[in-house]
C-alpha cells in the first residue's frame, strides 16, 4: 500500500447504532475511495492482536472485550495524504476532545467506544490493511 492508502474500521458501538451508512457518506464525502471493505467480528483474541502495541496499557482487557463485542466495518481508503487527512476528519480519541464535525465528535459514545479507527502512519497502515484483507480483496 502506497503513501496515499489508510485503513480503518468502523467499530462495534457505530455499527450496532445503525451509523455504517452516514460514516461511509462522511468518508466519501471527504473525498476517500474505498479500496476494500468488509463486514466481520473479530475475536476477543484477534482483536488482541490488533491492538497488541497498547497491551500494557490499562485500558487494554476493556478494549479487547469491546472490540469483539459486536460487527466492525474495516475499509482501506485512498485519497493524497490519507493518513493524516483521516485522523483529522475521525477527531481526537476522547469524543469530548473532538473537533465539532468529526465523526467521532457525532457518532462516539465514550473514549473506549468511539466509532471509528484510523492509522497513524503509513506503515500502521499497511500493516492493519493486510491484517484483514489478503491482495485479491484490495483495489
Ligand atoms: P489510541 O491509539 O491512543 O487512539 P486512536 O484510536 O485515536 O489512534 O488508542 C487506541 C484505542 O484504545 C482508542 O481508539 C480507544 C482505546 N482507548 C481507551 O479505551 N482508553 C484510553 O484511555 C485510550 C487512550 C484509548
Amino acid at each position: 500500500m502506497a503513501g496515499n492508502r489508510t485503513f480503518t474500521m468502523i467499530k462495534p458501538d457505530a455499527v450496532s447504532a445503525g451509523n455504517v451508512g452516514a460514516i461511509i457518506k462522511m468518508i466519501q464525502e471527504a473525498g476517500f475511495s474505498i479500496k476494500a471493505m468488509k463486514m466481520t467480528k473479530m475475536s476477543a483474541e484477534r482483536a488482541g492482536q490488533f491492538y497488541e502495541v497498547h497491551k500494557e496499557r490499562p485500558f487494554y482487557n476493556d478494549l479487547c472485550e469491546y472490540m469483539s463485542s459486536g460487527a466492525i466495518v474495516p475499509m482501506i481508503l485512498e485519497k493524497d495524504n490519507a493518513v493524516e487527512d483521516f485522523r483529522t476528519l475521525i477527531g481526537a480519541t476522547n469524543p469530548k476532545e473532538a473537533a465539532e464535525g468529526t465523526i467521532r465528535a457525532l457518532f462516539a459514545e465514550s473514549i473506549e467506544a468511539n466509532a471509528i479507527h484510523g492509522s497513524d502512519s503509513d506503515d500502521n497502515a499497511e500493516i492493519e490493511g493486510k491484517f484483514f484483507f489478503a491482495k485479491t480483496e484490495e483495489f
